[in-house]
């Protein structure tokens, strides 16, 4: 190769590393004090309900909250794997699964405390944006809209990582906004969603708790005349689970408030990413034209508890951990790689963190833009191939049953709408066959009977 050629390719090169990003998404890391190795499995970990921890070891059980052993192996893991990320995005969840009564304000604050401290040891010249989960508060999910003494403490504890306005915004609701890593026209916005949780009687009566909304409205009309990029992260996202159906998060109301700012300012909101459900899906946006025009990125957590959700099954995961490559002139999302540790294999032998997947080879699309997120919707939903493999990474390579007609409909019809109204409509569409609720199971058979006839 000439000098003027190979000068010319290294320049090349050099363009395309500097808009590539990088940077780590955890949530859900819900650490157990109590856990224990002990003979008696119904006592490893309070975590666990009375449920027997039958495979108990160092790294966990699949019942039961992360040992501290768990939490600093995922810390110490990213590390290891991209030790130098542009930033970390921590949403949330570190206490453990146990009645209120168990721990109390000054046990929550402590356990927010002790994960801080690592994951600042560890990235010590890290920018972390943190939002709270449901779990971080005491009464768990009671966060209200108004200034409260864990909001304050919790802002004291992450000091280092929040600007002096942030902190002010924090002590009053519980979320905040900052310029991305202070570029001018990059914006992160940090939200308190737990206030739009229905399981949060504090805030139920509130058109707008801790004027969030309003907030939210206003940040965004003000980014669209900057011309800003701007990234969305929270703990307790809008719309449906996917392990069960017709089970949402957020109030009827409070779920229609959040779709109607995401799509009045959906062409700033470049990247959304949530946690809480444990387990590693996506949900999509679309414009009244039917195009694509938002993501959730829903990541997996860290602990591998099986959840107590009624009518849920096989609800357990591998603990995940994620990195996602981005576009650092658009905020694009590039791609989607998420690492995971095999909890069996870890207890059995040692902790052995390895690449799980990465989105565009596994789902063969350019990249993770709205638009490819949605050719991946597609796929899974109508190839089996792809549902199969989807499914197998929802629960992070834990369960690894075969995704029936039943689960197909379940998770695309949540990864499709966040609209109530739209989610049940898409049941229908897509052939709900056992559904739970009486109305839903006559409009079903009321339409398979226009369809005969047809
Ligand atoms: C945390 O993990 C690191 C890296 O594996 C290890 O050196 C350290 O001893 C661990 N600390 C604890 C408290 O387990
Ligand atoms: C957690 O924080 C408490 C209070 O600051 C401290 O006493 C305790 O040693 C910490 N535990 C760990 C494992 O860091
Ligand atoms: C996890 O490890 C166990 C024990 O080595 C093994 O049987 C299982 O197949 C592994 N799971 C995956 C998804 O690799
Ligand atoms: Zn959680
Ligand atoms: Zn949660």
């Amino acid at each position: 190769m000439s000098p003027v050629r190979l000068f010319l390719s290294c320049l090349l090169l050099k363009e395309a590393f500097a808009l590539s990003g990088r940077f780590w998404h955890i949530t859900d890391l819900h650490w157990d004090p109590t856990y224990k190795l002990t003979d008696d499995p119904g006592l490893v970990c309070a975590s666990s309900g009375k449920r027997p921890a039958a495979s108990a070891g160092i790294f966990g059980d699949y019942v039961c909250d992360s040992p501290w052993h768990l939490i600093n192996s995922s810390v110490y893991a990213m590390k290891r794997i991209l030790p130098d990320p542009d930033f970390i995005v921590w949403t949330g969840d570190d206490t453990p699964h146990v009645p209120n009564d168990h721990l109390g304000e000054e046990a929550v604050i402590n356990i927010v405390g002790n994960l801080s401290h690592l994951i600042n040891e560890v990235f010590p010249h890290t920018k972390v944006y943190s939002a709270l989960g449901n779990h971080d508060y005491h009464p768990k999910s009671q966060h209200p809209g108004a200034p409260n003494s864990i909001y304050d403490q919790i802002a004291e504890i992450w000091n280092k990582w929040l600007d002096p306005m942030s902190k002010e915004t924090f002590k009053k609701g519980g979320y905040y906004t900052e310029e991305l890593l202070n570029r001018a026209g990059f914006r992160m916005l940090v939200l308190n969603t737990n206030l739009y949780y229905d399981q949060n009687k504090v805030t139920q009566n509130s058109d707008d708790p801790a004027g969030q909304f309003s907030w939210l409205d206003q940040i965004l009309t003000e980014a669209t005349n900057n011309k800003e990029k701007v990234y969305i992260i929270g703990h307790v996202p809008p719309g449906f689970f996917e392990k069960k159906r017709n089970k949402p998060w957020f109030t009827t109301r409070f779920n229609k408030q959040y779709l109607d700012l995401i799509e009045k300012h959906h062409s700033v909101v470049i990247g959304q990413f949530f946690g809480h459900h444990h387990t590693d899906s996506f949900r999509m946006f679309y414009n009244s034209e039917g195009s694509p025009i938002s993501t959730i990125f829903l990541s997996p957590g860290v602990t591998p508890w099986e959840t107590t959700l009624p009518g849920v099954v096989n609800g357990a995961n591998n603990p995940g951990i994620r990195v996602f490559e981005y576009d650092t002139e658009t905020l694009l999302v590039k791609d989607v790689l998420t690492y995971y540790l095999n909890l069996t294999y870890a207890n059995a032998d040692t902790a052995r963190w390895e690449k799980e997947y990465r989105l565009t080879e596994s789902f063969r699309v350019p990249d993770a833009s709205p638009a490819s997120m949605h050719l991946v919707l597609e796929q899974i939903a109508t190839d089996p191939c792809y549902l199969q493999k989807y499914y197998d990474f929802n629960s992070v390579s834990y369960d690894l049953t075969d995704c029936d007609s039943d689960c197909r409909v379940d998770h695309v019809c949540a990864a499709r709408e966040v609209d109530f109204d739209r989610y049940e409509h898409c049941l229908l569409k897509e052939g709900a066959v056992s559904i739970h609720g009486g109305m839903l199971l006559v409009l079903s058979v009321a339409t398979s009977l226009v369809m005969a006839y047809w």
